[in-house]
C-alpha cells in the first residue's frame, strides 16, 4: 500500500495509540493539531498526491532571460489519486508533461493575482513520476535579472531568485507551501565566466564547461529553493563556514563577516547540532530586496550590511539562526510565520548575547522595541487591528502582508517573557527539545501552544501570562517585556544635554557603537532648523556614513526639515539599493512631507533596478 506521509503520521499515531507503551495525552493531542493545517495559499493538494523529490535540470539565458528547464518529480500518492497539482505564476510557459515517462493530459486554471495558476496533471494509477518540460518568463517574479552595471565588478551580468514567500511557483512549477517538503538535486547550464550557486551542495570555483551539480539531501520548502548566478568567488573562513563575494567585494565582506564560525559554535552551543553540514553567505548586489535570506546552506545577503566595523553582523546571526528556527522547524501557512522570524529574532539576539555580551544584544532588543511600537502605532491608526496578531489570517491576501515587526518582534517580546517566566535555563531546554523533537517537520501555531503546555508552561502560568492575549490579541498587552540598556540611557543624556545648548562638538559620543548613534538619530527631536541639522551633519557626518542604517535613519530627518544637502546622496542610495527595509521610511517619508514629486521621480530613476518585491511594495505606496 502507498501512503503519503500525512497518513503516515495518522498510522504511527494509531499504531501509537493501540499498542501497550503509555503515551502522553499531549503527545497524541499534539499530533493531532499539527496534521491539521490547511494552506490556502497554494493549490496543491498534498493529501492527494504531494511531491518528495525534485530533479532540476534547466539552461540560463541571459540574452533572453529566459530559464529553460525540466523537472521530474517523484511522488507519493493516496490510493485514489487521479491528479497531482502544482503551484505555477507568471505564465510559466508548461511545454510539456509526461508521466512515468508517458505523455498525460494537464490543465492550468484560471489565475489569482497572488496565487498564481494551478497546474493539474493527470495520473494514471500508482504513478511515480512526474516530468515538466517549461521556460520562465522574463518577469518572473522571484527572479532578477542585473546587468553588469548593477553589480560591484560591473564586468558580469548577474541572477539570483527570492522565493519566500510564494515566488517559487514563478520559477519551476512546485508545490510550493511551507508544510511540503522535498530533497532537490540540479543541474544548471550557465554561460562562461559564471559561477551557479543554490541552497545545496555548492561548488566552490568557476568551470570551463558552465555546468554545475547540485544537491540538497535535506528535505526542504520550495520557499527554501534558491538560485544565484554571476562572478563570484569562495573563500574559507572557517571549518564549517564561507563567503562568497564579487572579487572586489572579498576583501571587505571576509573581514566583515569574519566571526561567522564563532556564531555558528555559539548557536550550537545554545539549541543544538547544526543539521546543513556547511554555513556559507553569499553577498549579492544592493538590489536584494532583503537584508538577508536563510537559504539552507547558503544565505543570501545584501551588501548593505558591510559597514567596515562588523556592527551590522546581527543580521548574519539571525539568518543562521533560520537554520533551526525555520529551516527545520518550518511554519506550516504564512499565518504561522511568527513561529519563524519570532523564534529567529529571539535565538540571533541570544547569538549575539553570547559573542559580545548582554548590554549589546540589549540595545538590539530596545532598536526593536522602537520598531514594535511604531509598527503597532501604525496598524492601529490604519484600521488593522487584526495584523498586530502573532497568529495571522492572510486568506485572500498577499502573505507578504504579514511580514511586519509583528512577527519579528512582537514574537521575540512573547519568547522573551515566557523565558522570564520559567528562567532562561529551563526555557533554553525547552528549545533545544522544541528544534530537536520537530527537526524536518512543520508547526502551527496551534500545535506549539499544546507543546508549550505540555513541557513548559502549566495552564495557570500559561493563562495568566496572558499567552491566549499575545497570540490571538491585538496589540501589545501590559506585561510586555521592556529591554533596558543603560547604553541608550547615555546616548539620551547627550540628546539632553545638546537640546539644552552643549554644542554637538562637546557631546560624550567615544566609543559609540552604531547601534547607539542609531539611537541617537532616532531619538532627535523633530522640526530642527537647518543650522541645527548642518551642525550635527559637519560634527558627525552622517551624510557620508558608510553605516547604511546610520543613513537611513538620517534621512528621515534630511527629508522631514528639507535639509537639501543630503539630497543627492538620498538619491543616489535609493537609485542604487533595493533593499525594502530603506525603501519604504525613505519614500513614506518623502511623500509625508509633500515632495511626492520628489520620489516619484527618483522612483522612475530607481525601479528597473529593484526586485519585484521592492517594486509592488513601492508602486503601491507611490501610486504608480
Ligand atoms: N526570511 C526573511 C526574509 C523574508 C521574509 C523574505 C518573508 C520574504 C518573506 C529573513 O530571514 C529576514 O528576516 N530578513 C530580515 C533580516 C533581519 C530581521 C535581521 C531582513 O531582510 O530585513
Ligand atoms: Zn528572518
Amino acid at each position: 500500500m502507498r501512503l503519503l506521509s500525512y497518513l503516515i503520521l495518522a498510522v504511527t499515531l494509531i499504531t501509537e495509540l493501540t499498542s501497550c507503551k503509555p503515551v502522553k495525552k499531549e503527545k497524541e493531542e499534539a499530533k493531532e493539531t499539527m496534521m491539521k493545517f490547511e494552506d490556502k495559499h497554494t493549490y496543491a493538494k498534498p493529501q492527494e498526491a504531494v511531491i518528495t523529490h525534485l530533479d532540476w535540470t534547466a539552461n540560463v539565458d541571459f540574452e533572453t532571460k529566459i530559464i529553460t528547464a525540466t523537472a521530474v518529480y517523484n511522488i507519493k500518492t493516496a490510493e485514489s489519486a487521479s491528479k497531482i497539482i502544482f503551484d505555477t505564476k507568471d505564465s510559466l510557459n508548461i511545454i510539456a508533461v509526461r508521466v512515468d515517462g508517458k505523455v498525460a493530459k494537464y490543465e492550468i486554471g484560471a489565475t489569482d493575482e497572488f496565487l498564481g495558476a494551478p497546474l493539474t496533471v493527470e495520473l494514471a494509477k500508482e504513478a511515480k513520476q512526474v516530468e515538466i518540460d517549461y521556460k520562465t518568463n522574463p518577469t518572473a517574479a522571484a527572479v532578477q535579472w542585473l546587468s553588469p552595471q548593477q553589480t560591484a565588478n560591473k564586468t558580469t551580468p548577474f541572477l539570483f531568485t527570492q522565493s519566500q514567500a510564494i515566488l517559487a511557483r514563478s520559477w519551476f512549477p512546485i508545490q510550493d507551501g511551507p508544510g511540503i517538503r522535498f530533497t532537490y538535486e540540479a543541474e544548471v547550464t550557465v554561460p562562461k565566466g559564471m559561477i551557479a550557486l543554490m541552497s545545496a551542495e555548492n561548488p566552490t570555483e568557476k568551470n570551463e564547461t558552465g555546468i554545475y551539480s547540485f544537491s540538497m539531501k535535506q528535505p526542504v520548502p520550495a520557499y527554501l529553493m534558491a538560485l544565484t548566478i554571476g562572478d563570484v568567488d569562495y573563500r574559507k573562513l572557517g571549518a564549517h563556514t564561507g563567503i562568497y563575494a564579487e572579487s572586489t567585494l572579498m576583501g571587505k565582506a571576509a573581514y566583515e563577516f569574519a566571526e561567522m564560525e564563532d556564531m555558528l559554535v555559539a548557536a550550537e552551543k545554545l539549541y543544538g547540532k547544526y543539521q546543513w553540514e556547511v554555513y556559507d553567505m553569499i553577498i549579492l548586489p544592493p538590489s536584494f530586496p532583503f537584508g538577508g535570506m536563510e537559504n539552507p546552506r547558503l544565505t543570501f545577503a545584501t551588501p548593505t550590511i558591510i559597514a567596515g566595523d562588523r556592527s551590522l553582523t546581527a543580521l548574519v546571526a539571525h539568518e543562521l539562526a533560520h537554520s533551526w528556527s525555520g529551516n527545520l522547524v518550518t511554519n506550516a501557512t504564512w499565518d504561522d510565520f511568527w513561529l519563524n522570524e519570532g523564534f529567529t529574532v529571539y535565538f540571533e539576539r541570544r547569538i549575539m548575547e553570547s559573542l559580545y555580551g548582554k548590554n549589546y544584544a540589549e540595545m538590539l532588543a530596545q532598536l526593536g522595541y522602537q520598531d514594535l511600537l511604531e509598527t503597532v502605532d501604525d496598524y492601529m491608526e490604519n484600521n488593522q487591528p487584526e495584523d498586530t496578531h502573532l497568529k495571522l489570517n492572510l486568506d485572500g491576501r498577499n502573505p507578504d502582508d504579514g511580514m511586519s515587526d509583528i512577527a519579528y518582534e512582537k514574537g521575540y517580546f512573547f519568547l522573551r517573557l515566557v523565558e522570564n517566566t520559567v528562567g532562561r535555563e529551563k526555557f533554553d531546554v525547552f528549545l533545544k527539545d522544541y528544534f530537536q523533537g520537530n527537526a524536518f517537520k512543520v508547526m502551527t501555531t496551534e500545535a506549539f501552544i499544546i507543546h508549550l503546555k505540555a513541557n513548559l508552561l502549566d495552564s495557570a502560568t500559561y493563562t495568566s501570562i496572558g499567552a491566549d492575549q499575545w497570540i490571538y490579541g491585538e496589540g501589545l498587552p501590559d506585561n510586555l517585556p521592556t529591554p533596558n540598556s543603560n547604553k541608550f540611557e547615555l546616548v539620551n543624556a547627550e540628546i539632553e544635554a545638546w537640546k539644552n545648548g552643549t554644542i554637538a562638538k562637546k557631546l560624550e559620543t567615544t566609543d559609540w557603537s552604531s547601534h547607539e548613534w542609531l539611537h541617537f538619530i532616532r531619538t532627535l527631536p523633530s522640526g530642527l532648523s537647518f543650522d541645527k541639522m548642518k551642525e550635527l551633519d559637519t560634527t558627525f557626518r552622517f551624510t557620508k556614513s558608510g553605516n547604511t542604517e546610520v543613513l537611513s535613519a538620517w534621512f528621515q530627518h534630511t527629508i522631514k526639515n528639507n535639509y537639501v544637502p543630503a539630497n543627492q546622496v538620498m538619491k543616489d542610495f535609493l537609485v542604487s539599493v533595493g533593499r525594502r527595509k530603506f525603501l519604504t521610511p525613505t519614500y513614506t517619508a518623502l511623500k509625508e512631507s509633500g515632495k511626492l514629486s520628489m520620489a516619484k521621480e527618483i522612483y522612475k530613476e530607481a525601479r528597473p533596478n529593484y526586485h519585484s518585491v521592492s517594486q509592488q511594495t513601492m508602486d503601491e505606496l507611490l501610486g504608480f
